[in-house]
């Protein structure tokens, strides 16, 4: 058998900003890659993406950016890929050495150590991209810009991304009990007004996973990216919203989530999985919005605004989010229940 050997990171781990640290160090315990590998919906998803283009992968150079415990590496060599180079900075690259070498890919399969950024691959070009990169509201943790790098740089003319598409939705959510007992906490402490807690617990987007009954307005895809063509100045976004109420009822916040395409072989129906309610479970949950309004809503009431998504300056992994809305309610009351009003929220 033919050994994996992974070399020394061709990043100094040490020289990284603290929070750059921080974010490798998360990916360096087995847990995080456990609850990854257990994730059906998503590791699958992959697999069969992969198998659905075998005929394309065959003898193909693939890149896997930010390989983890190998897994979209071995999928890769398995199914046909001549060679495969997967690329981690975080220590759980030592352990994809050693699986890589007892599942017997040691031959097909290169592991290098460091960011990618910093990383010579040992092929000018590759043919295909392969990497796992989406995180809460899809941009949390900002590892797409490392793939559009790596796509700038090494994928050839014409070569495939996996996945390719993406895109975020939006729409209401009656969650007033929730809401109430989260931020009703601070009001007392054990005896104590602790209320100015609450400013702070409404800018935290809470990621969860919602009852999909408790979703009461229409849906609505508020951004895609294709990532053959989306540039780094794409994802920082600032669009339109509307979404229409279904029922008589509370809208509490925003739900968001994301959904997920993959390239597919012509004529054949392209391998997708949706993170939103109404879709099996995924670890990336959905991601709850709470309005400074409880807006209450009529069947055809429409709430609409502007969802802003900016990097963070002083982390550029986590993202400010600002969400303007006008809600227009119509019949009963229409001017005690509509609302305009502007959240600021920060992921982190
Ligand atoms: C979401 S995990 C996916 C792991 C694996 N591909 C899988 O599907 O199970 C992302 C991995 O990318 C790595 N990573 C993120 N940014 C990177 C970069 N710039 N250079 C190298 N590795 C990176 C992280 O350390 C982490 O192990």
């Amino acid at each position: 058998m033919s050994k994996t050997t992974v070399n020394q990171s061709a990043t100094v781990k040490e020289n990284l900003a603290d929070t750059e640290q921080h974010y490798f160090n998360s990916y360096d315990h087995y847990g995080i890659h456990e609850e990854m590998l257990q994730d059906t919906v998503r590791t699958l998803s992959y697999r069969n993406a992969i198998i659905q283009n075998k005929d394309f992968f065959k003898d193909k150079i693939v890149l896997d950016v930010g390989c983890g415990t190998g897994i979209l590496s071995m999928f890769a060599a398995k199914h046909g890929a001549k060679h495969v180079i997967g690329v981690d900075m975080s220590s759980i690259i030592e352990m994809a050495g050693r699986l890589v070498e007892i599942n017997g890919y040691s031959d097909k399969i290169t592991l290098l150590r460091g960011k990618l950024e910093d990383i010579d691959l040992p092929f000018p070009k590759v043919d295909i991209i392969i990497s796992e990169w989406m995180g809460y509201f899809l941009l949390y943790e900002s590892m797409l810009d490392t793939v559009l790098y790596a796509r700038d740089k090494y994928l050839v003319e014409g070569g495939l991304i996996f996945p390719d598409k993406c895109s975020i939705h939006v729409a209401g959510l009656e969650d007033s009990h929730y809401k109430t007992e989260k931020l009703d906490y601070w009001q007392d402490v054990y005896g104590f007004d602790y209320s100015p807690f609450i400013p702070l617990v409404m800018r935290e987007p809470i990621v969860d996973t919602v009852d999909n009954a408790a979703v009461n307005t229409s849906k609505n895809k508020i951004i895609e990216f294709d990532l053959n063509t989306v540039t780094l100045d794409d994802l920082v976004f600032s669009v339109p919203f509307k979404i229409i109420s279904k029922r008589h009822d509370y809208i509490n916040g925003l739900i968001t989530w994301f959904d997920i395409e993959f390239p597919a072989p012509k004529g054949k129906k392209a391998i997708t999985f949706s993170t939103g309610a109404h879709a099996p479970y995924t670890h990336w949950k959905q991601t709850v919005f709470y309005l400074a309004d409880d807006l209450e809503c009529e069947v055809g009431d429409v709430l609409e605004g502007q969802i802003t998504s900016i990097p963070n300056k002083r982390n550029n992994r986590d993202l400010d989010i600002t969400i303007e809305y006008e809600f227009k309610a119509e019949g009963v009351e229409k001017e005690e229940r509509s609302k305009k009003n502007k959240n600021t929220y920060i992921m982190h």
